[in-house]
């Protein structure tokens, strides 16, 4: 194995695959009758992808249930097959020359739970972990100096003496993180690592992943999430996938610039008698360009009679004039002087409805 800095650490190069259909009908045989008729119903979860991941990067895969997340890291561990097109891994094929790269990487399944039956159900945190070192070939000392490390980091030291089949969800799934800890492979993919777990831990083990398994031990990560924010947080690069086709690959702060709106206006006002057709009618004279909204998520009305609007601002042209100025004296012309106003850039979640026009999928 070869990690050197230059050559990409993997290349995806036109990469599809499909599943047969689902089987209708007893045994199949609606199924059957169909592709004899020439039904195409096979189900495309990757469709001519193409992607390179480079050397000591955290790259992001994001998109939402059944993108073909999980499909691309069976393909990536030889467990799914490819329509056509390839993965390679420091220049070997993902599936045929699997053998040859199983040593160098290590793969964790958040989402579908118990990796292979690895860990056995009535053996403590420790002895798994410990086995694990040893199938792998580690040292005694070594397994246990890196286990004692992993388990402080992840927050597990109480759970080192518990049967893994009393851990909750959530705890294995921090347990099985601590695997590319202690086996230290220089390619570490994490399919949705943080799916079970709750906001708090997941802040803990991303901080984890991000400053010790790659800063610190230089390991590249491939990582698929469709949690946004946690793409934006870990990733140096994220490639939008969605429904199998890959939309556009950047960086965080990239993917934000291609954002086709401007920043949000949001701002609260004490409206006379809380009528607010005054103050659009207003608004809409001096700004006919610009939509003034109610928003809900900044309205205190019943709280403290502030009642909060929003205005979307169009991406400015080089040289063009921000309508910031407008806004602000079209209120004051309205005897309205802004109570809070606040600027908010598109966030990541903006530039996924930009560009797929829909709402990622949440769990
Ligand atoms: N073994 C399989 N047989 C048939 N269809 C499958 C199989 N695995 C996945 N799919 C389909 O492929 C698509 C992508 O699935 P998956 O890769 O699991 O998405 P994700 O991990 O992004 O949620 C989905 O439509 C899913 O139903
Ligand atoms: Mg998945």
């Amino acid at each position: 194995m070869d990690p050197s800095d230059t050559v990409p650490v993997i290349r995806v190069s036109n990469l599809t695959k499909r599943f047969p259909p689902p089987r209708k009908g007893l045994a199949g045989w609606r199924t059957l009758i169909e592709q004899i008729r020439g039904v195409k119903a096979t189900v495309t979860a990757l469709e001519d992808i193409s992607f390179e991941v480079r050397p000591g990067e955290i790259f992001g895969l994001l998109g939402p249930n059944g993108a073909g997340k999980t499909t691309f890291c069976k393909i990536l561990n030889a467990l799914v097959i490819p329509t056509s097109g390839r993965i390679e891994v420091w220049g070997h094929e993902s599936v045929r020359e699997h053998q040859r790269l199983a040593q160098a990487m290590i793969t964790i399944f958040g989402g579908e739970s118990d990796l292979f039956g690895l860990f056995s159900a009535r053996l403590s945190t420790e002895r798994n972990l410990q086995f694990v070192g040893d199938l792998w070939g580690l040292p005694r000392a070594t397994t246990q100096q890196r286990l004692d490390e992993a388990l402080e980091l992840l927050d597990l030291e109480d759970k080192r003496d518990e049967w893994y089949q009393k851990l909750s969800g959530g705890t294995k799934q921090k347990l099985f993180l601590a695997i590319p800890l202690i086996l230290r492979r220089p390619l570490v993919v994490l399919d949705e690592p943080t799916i079970r777990l709750d906001v708090p831990t997941r802040r803990k083990v991303q901080e984890v992943l991000k400053g010790v398994l790659n800063r610190q031990l230089g390991t590249t990560i491939v990582l698929t999430t469709h949690d946004l924010t946690e793409a934006e947080r870990l990733c140096d690069r994220i490639a939008i996938l969605n429904r199998g086709r890959l939309a556009l690959v950047d960086t965080p702060q990239g993917l934000r610039k291609r954002a086709k709106r401007g920043p949000r206006v949001v701002f609260r006002v004490r409206l006379e008698n809380g009528r607010a057709s005054t103050l659009r009618e207003a608004f809409s004279r001096a700004l006919p360009e610009l939509e003034l909204k109610p928003d809900l998520e900044s309205d205190r009305a019943r709280q403290d009679g502030l009642t909060g609007f929003s205005v979307q601002l169009p991406r400015l042209q080089d040289g063009e004039q921000s309508p910031l100025p407008r806004i602000l004296e079209a209120l004051a012309a309205g005897g309205l002087a802004p109570e809070t106003f606040t600027m908010e850039e598109p966030t990541l979640e903006d530039v996924f409805v930009d560009l797929l026009g829909e709402q990622p999928a949440t769990d």
